[in-house]
């Protein structure tokens, strides 16, 4: 029996006291962490509104878990044990979170970009924008800042722009308001997205934009998801490829899948001159370094199609996306 099981086993007898059933009959047991000496726990709960059962819980779980097996720390979490409808559930939706050591490298772009591709492809595509600190994907996306609606259901009605559904923090923010978010509340943010979100029945790939670096998201992000596989995205400069690095490692203690890296700002063509503006090499030493392939180049460009940041299939920014979304399909579905 692994460490896991003999401690899944140990916690699964402990009766919940909101229903009178044990946390194994109850399936309750929603995501289990074992690091060196500390243990990460979501438990699903009968009665989530019992403070009483939670506190009940709570004691028993620590004294099995400290007392008994000899752990030093406990991460405690408890959600409904129903579960509305979720997207989570669904078992052929891909996650791809986009990830960047620092803003300004263009995560957003590659991400609004790669979701373009990918529907153009024939796939059916949602992005979650997660960046709270710059959320840009609604001008990227050339939309309106305003509160979604809820369908009769009382889910929340995503956006569509381009064929792409889409869900910003931004749109539940007041404008003009300073970001006073913490971990825990994007945390709670995250979980409207996945738990009460309407996304289309079919959805088959959801982009994430992640805030950049290596924060809380990462950790809230592997939480709903273990399965989600993470594009680090670069521009050739260190300022850019020392902290991708960073994020990447960050991402792969969590046990995420690193797809590859994306090099944006690569070089700018002008003419037949090919002009290396912020450098080289730094993606090729980010997925190095993260033992994993570069993906992409991405040159730098301007849209001519009239959209800020979004290129159609007559511009070569345009086919190239393509191209990319094509090879991380492959990626993608060849193992699932
Ligand atoms: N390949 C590119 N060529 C030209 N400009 C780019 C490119 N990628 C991104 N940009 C621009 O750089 C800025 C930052 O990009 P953005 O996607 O917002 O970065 P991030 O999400 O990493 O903060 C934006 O103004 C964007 O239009
Ligand atoms: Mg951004």
């Amino acid at each position: 029996m692994t460490e896991k099981e003999k401690l899944r086993e140990t916690i699964g007898k402990i009766v919940d006291p909101s229903n009178e059933k044990s946390l194994a009959d109850n399936e309750a047991i929603r995501h289990l962490a074992i690091d060196g000496k500390s243990v990460t726990l979501l438990v699903g709960v009968a009665n989530e509104n019992s403070d009483e059962a939670k506190k009940t819980l709570r004691r028993e779980l620590a004294k099995a878990i400290k007392r008994d097996l000899g752990y030093e720390g406990l991460k405690l979490d408890f959600e409904p044990l129903k579960k509305k409808d979720s997207i989570l559930q669904k078992k052929n939706v891909r996650y791809i979170g986009v990830a960047s050591g620092k803003g300004g490298v263009g995560k957003s772009t590659v991400a609004a970009n790669l979701a373009l591709a990918l529907k153009r492809l024939g796939k059916k595509v949602g992005i979650i924008d997660a960046d709270i600190y710059g959320s840009n994907m609604p001008i990227i996306m050339d939309m309106e800042i305003r509160p979604p609606k809820a369908n009769e259901n009382e889910k929340i009605i995503p956006f569509n722009k381009h064929g792409i559904e889409l869900i910003s923090t931004e749109f539940f923010m007041e404008e003009g308001k300073p970001l006073m978010w913490r971990g825990p509340m994007l945390s709670k943010m995250l979980e409207h997205f996945f738990y009460d979100v309407d996304w289309d029945e079919d959805t088959e790939y959801i982009i994430i934009d992640l805030p950049p670096g290596t924060g809380d998201v990462a950790i809230d992000i592997q939480r709903f998801i273990p399965e989600c596989r993470m594009l680090i995205v670069t521009t050739p400069h260190p300022s850019a490829s020392r902290v991708a690095v960073k994020a990447g490692f960050a991402a792969k203690q969590l046990n995420h899948s690193i797809l590859g890296v994306i090099e944006n700002m690569s070089y700018l063509k002008n003419n037949d001159d090919i002009l290396r503006i912020f450098g080289e090499g730094g993606g090729k030493e980010v997925a190095d370094k993260l033992n994993t392939a570069l993906v992409q180049q991405i040159p730098i460009g301007q849209p001519e199609s009239g959209h800020h940041s979004l290129f159609g299939m007559k511009e070569e920014l345009g086919v190239l996306y393509l191209g990319l979304a094509n090879k991380l399909i492959k990626a993608v579905e060849k193992d699932s």
